[in-house]
């Protein structure tokens, strides 16, 4: 059977031999402190590369010291850490998948020790440290780190970035009014809130011509903040710079209870895809390989994130195709797997 799932798809001058995207999780596992990839990351991504992924997005890393969500976070602010990266990407593309990266600044979710910076100084809840609200040279010098970051991950060879502007972390908090309060021309208008990220994506431009991804949190689940059809005119803008896919997640800008179920974040994902006409990534709660492969030939999406579900089983790849009724290439070490 022909399936889109397991049908390549060319983005960006790029072709993945399959939809199937390992979404960005941060590992946490970065144990020296200083941002360097360990043997943890170096055993973790190949795992699903051998477990036939079409590609691997790397674990949120941090333009900044300051911009880690921990301090075990990965890193990419000095050219100290290409040469692990560069390693990484060796080890994945060897065993035949593409590999990504996330670029990423977390804004007042940073939990490093020092200051915290965020478009204003409003503390994500109660208990959360208070940031400093970002002066001009503070947004010059993140949107160059942003720069530095991508031309680092060019390199050490990744064939995608990710602008992580979701989740709530610094680019999110430009976009939603909730973490924007801003008098100066990033705060405001739907347009100042965009400028912030527009920044970041033509200075990662001018850098890296290869596929770009954006993340967003589509929904900010709260009345006052933004909804996907207020990303809808966003993704057109990213669209008009030169952003390929826009990977579609949503929530986490302020505390709010979510409805998880199966799919529920795939709607967004429709709407942007053929509201904003941009190749867009559904994820969340995907776990089997028809659904995944009803969201692809529903035109719902035109590629396929998954997170937990690959976390545990590095070789869902199999499962899907066994479950959808295809067979796909395994490594010809384990081809005694598949004999009986
Ligand atoms: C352990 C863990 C770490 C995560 N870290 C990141 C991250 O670094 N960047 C990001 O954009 N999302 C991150 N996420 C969210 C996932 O990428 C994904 O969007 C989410 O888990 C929903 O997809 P799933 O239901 O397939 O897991 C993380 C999720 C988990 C479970």
């Amino acid at each position: 059977m022909n399936t889109m799932l397991f049908s390549p798809y060319t983005i960006g001058g790029l072709t993945l031999k399959n939809r199937i995207v390992m979404s960005p999780m941060c590992m946490y596992s970065c144990e020296t402190k200083d941002g360097t990839v360990r043997t943890w990351h170096k055993i973790h991504y190949p795992a699903r590369a051998v477990g036939q992924v079409g590609l691997i997005i790397v674990e949120a890393t941090s333009v900044t010291p300051q911009g880690r969500i921990s301090e075990r976070d990965l890193g990419i602010w000095s050219d100290d850490h290409i040469a692990g990266l560069r390693e990484l990407v060796g080890l994945v593309k060897e065993q035949g998948a593409a590999i990504g990266i996330q670029l990423a600044h977390a804004g007042r979710k940073a939990e490093v020790p020092g200051e915290i910076i965020a478009p204003s100084a409003i503390p994500f809840q109660e208990s959360s440290r208070t940031p400093k609200e970002m002066t001009k040279t503070d947004i010059e010098e993140t949107v160059q780190a942003f720069q530095n970051g991508a031309r680092r991950a060019k390199e050490a060879g990744f064939d995608v970035i990710e602008i992580h502007a979701a989740h709530g972390y610094l680019i999110n908090e430009f976009l939603s009014p909730l973490a924007n309060r801003r008098q100066d021309e990033y705060g405001g208008s739907p347009e100042n809130r965009y400028r912030f990220l527009g920044e970041v994506i033509e200075a990662v431009r001018e850098v890296w011509d290869g596929p770009l991804f954006v993340r967003i949190s589509a929904s900010d689940y709260h009345p006052d903040g933004l909804t996907a059809s207020d990303y809808v005119p966003y993704a057109k803008r990213m669209k008009e710079q030169g952003v390929d896919l826009i990977d579609v997640s949503s929530g986490a800008v302020v505390p709010a209870r979510i409805d998880v179920y199966p799919g529920y974040q795939v709607p967004f994902a429709e709407l942007i895809r053929r509201e904003a006409n941009i190749p867009t990534g559904a994820v969340g709660l995907i776990t089997s390989g028809w659904q995944a492969e009803e969201v692809l030939r529903n035109g719902r999406a035109d590629l396929v994130f998954l997170g937990r579900e690959l976390l545990r089983n590095p070789y869902w790849p199999y499962a899907a195709a066994r479950e959808l009724g295809v067979s796909i290439e395994a490594p010809v070490q384990y081809e005694r797997g598949w004999r009986f």
